[in-house]
């Protein structure tokens, strides 16, 4: 599947059938997952792969599933075959940002509060989308799940407390879903939100 295609064809899917993921194909979304880029390649990004039939359950009931179901939607999140939980390890930024190269520009990045844009959750969002472009490149579907409400999917999943969970990216083999309502407001035109040279002048035109 070309780039175009693939990036056309990506949209958050919440409902699937019961087929399941090939190994193979887990496999490339995984090292597609790893390969996205981290700041000064501290390669923070962490990943529980689920697939176990009863922890999906309980994933599902603590994703809150059932307010989805009661809002008209598929049981969307158990019935994905897969779920790639998606964590990130700041310490390991604060580490990298102490090593010798980075410590030498001392802008402070050792501690949190020296950090203008917490990467950590900027590279965890790069393999988010990684996660789902190559899922369409392998035929398949994913939708996400994000981390406001996971009850206590750490303890399900035995999370350290020093890792934070960004969200749950569901794939699966697309199944006929109802659409999110969101979608409804359209999307944005590049003319509305691409500058072009300057902030105030006209918008670009593409
Ligand atoms: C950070 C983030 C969090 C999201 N959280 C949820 C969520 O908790 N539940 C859900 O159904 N969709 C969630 N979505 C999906 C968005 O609703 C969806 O991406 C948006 O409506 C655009 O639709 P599309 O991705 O199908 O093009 C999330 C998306 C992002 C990027």
């Amino acid at each position: 599947m070309d780039f175009d295609e693939v990036v056309r064809r990506r949209r958050m899917v919440r409902n699937y059938t019961n087929e399941s993921v090939e190994q193979a194909s887990l496999d490339r979304i995984m090292r597609a997952a790893v390969r996205a880029p981290s700041a000064g390649f501290s390669q923070g990004q962490r990943f529980v792969v689920v697939t176990d039939r009863d922890t999906r359950m309980a994933v599902a009931e603590a994703g809150g599933e059932a307010e989805y179901i009661a809002n008209g939607f598929e049981p969307w999140i158990s019935r994905a075959p897969v779920h790639i939980v998606i964590c990130t390890d700041k310490g390991a930024y604060l580490r990298r940002y102490s090593e010798p190269d980075k410590a030498e520009a001392a802008t402070g990045q050792d501690e949190e509060s020296g950090w203008v844009v917490p990467y950590w959750w900027v590279d965890a969002g790069a393999s988010m989308m990684a996660i789902l472009y190559a899922a369409v490149n392998e035929g398949l579907a994913a939708g996400f799940l994000g981390a406001h409400a996971l009850g206590n999917l750490r303890t399900i999943l035995g999370i350290p407390d020093e890792i934070d969970i960004v969200g749950i990216a569901t794939i699966g083999h697309p199944g006929e879903d109802r659409r999110s309502g969101s979608l409804a407001r359209g999307w944005n035109p590049p003319s509305d939100v691409v500058m072009h040279n300057h902030w105030t002048s006209p918008a670009y035109p593409g």
